[in-house]
């Protein structure tokens, strides 16, 4: 059973394939009308379960696509609507879906729901973001880095802001792809050591860098993220802004990246919170290149899933 769990959990060998399928998917779409079947159906005739317990719309509408571009059909289930959300264990429902669909992509709070969903389920499970990991976005983000510069590997990615799930995945993809990692942020919103000690057991250098001028030196990428996830209690929101604030990627931080350094952002930004306008809608910002580029990563993944 081949789930897409998470990076660090992926031979390497794969995500890299993964990759190159996802540039080739790309590039035979041709600038066909987004609702044309691909030439390549892998989907074709299977059933697809998109599974969300929080909002979307990146990877709900970016899945729903990418399954009938490939030839399968969809069905977006939302957990308060199902049984899971009502007491049904995770397990049974995964044994009960697999009856009836060949892939399953789920959007949850804790990853042991997603762990538990694809230890039961006997078809594959991808994981479209959990409290811990997001990476499906960080494969898209990595597509979209190489389009723009060529090989991420031996490059200088900088995170600042919150050490969430998004940021975790890039610590993930920093191990398996090769790339230099600086964490700057507020000590109490530090991301798990583990992300951190795992990628450096794998000779990438990951630092944690408090000042972010400092930290953003050099830089071929600077990444943030909302300061407020959606696990996150609304009321941590007032708190959050008042640590995070010295950490806004503004046209001030990016002049010290590299000259030809990119600014990605997973969206949905809060606009001149986390980043000014300046910056998201500046010469760097590739956001949008990185919202469509779910698409074909995301097909590369369930294409890998289903071959
Ligand atoms: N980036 C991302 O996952 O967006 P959605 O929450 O809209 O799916
Ligand atoms: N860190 C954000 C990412 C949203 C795509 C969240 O979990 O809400």
């Amino acid at each position: 059973m081949k789930h897409f769990l998470d990076i660090n959990t992926t031979d390497v060998a794969d995500l890299r394939g993964m990759i190159e399928s996802a540039k080739t998917i790309k590039n035979a779409r041709n600038g066909r009308p987004k609702g044309a079947l691909d030439d390549d159906l892998p989907l074709k005739d299977h059933m697809v379960a998109l599974i969300f317990e929080k909002p979307s719309t990146r990877t709900r509408v970016s899945f729903d696509v990418g399954v009938r571009q490939m030839g399968g059909r969809t069905m977006v289930l939302s957990g308060s609507e199902m049984q899971l959300g009502h007491g049904e264990t995770v397990a049974d429902t995964a044994k009960v879906l697999s009856r009836y669909v060949d892939l399953i992509m789920i959007r949850t709070f804790e990853e042991a729901t997603l762990l538990e969903m694809a230890e039961n389920a006997t078809v594959p499970v991808i994981n479209g973001l959990t409290n811990r990991t997001h990476p499906c976005q960080i494969m898209a983000d990595i597509l979209t880095f190489e389009e723009k510069r060529g090989p991420i590997a031996g490059k200088k990615v900088v995170w600042s802001g919150d050490g969430n799930n998004v940021f975790a995945s890039f610590a993930h993809a920093a191990g398996q792809f090769g790339f230099d990692l600086t964490f700057t942020g507020p000590q109490t919103l530090d991301p798990e050591a583990l992300f951190i000690e795992e990628a450096r057991a794998k000779g990438v250098k990951v630092e944690i860098e408090r000042d972010p001028i400092k930290a953003v030196q050099g830089a071929d990428l600077v990444v943030t993220d909302t300061w407020v996830s959606m696990h996150d209690a609304a009321s941590m929101r007032e708190r959050r802004h008042n640590q995070l604030r010295p950490y806004q990627v503004n046209e001030d931080l990016m002049k010290e990246a590299a000259d030809d350094a990119l600014f990605m952002h997973c969206l949905p930004a809060h606009r001149n919170e986390e980043a000014t306008d300046a910056v998201m809608d500046g010469p760097a910002s590739v956001i949008f290149d990185e919202a469509e580029n779910r698409l074909h990563a995301q097909k590369a993944v369930m294409k890998w899933c289903l071959t």
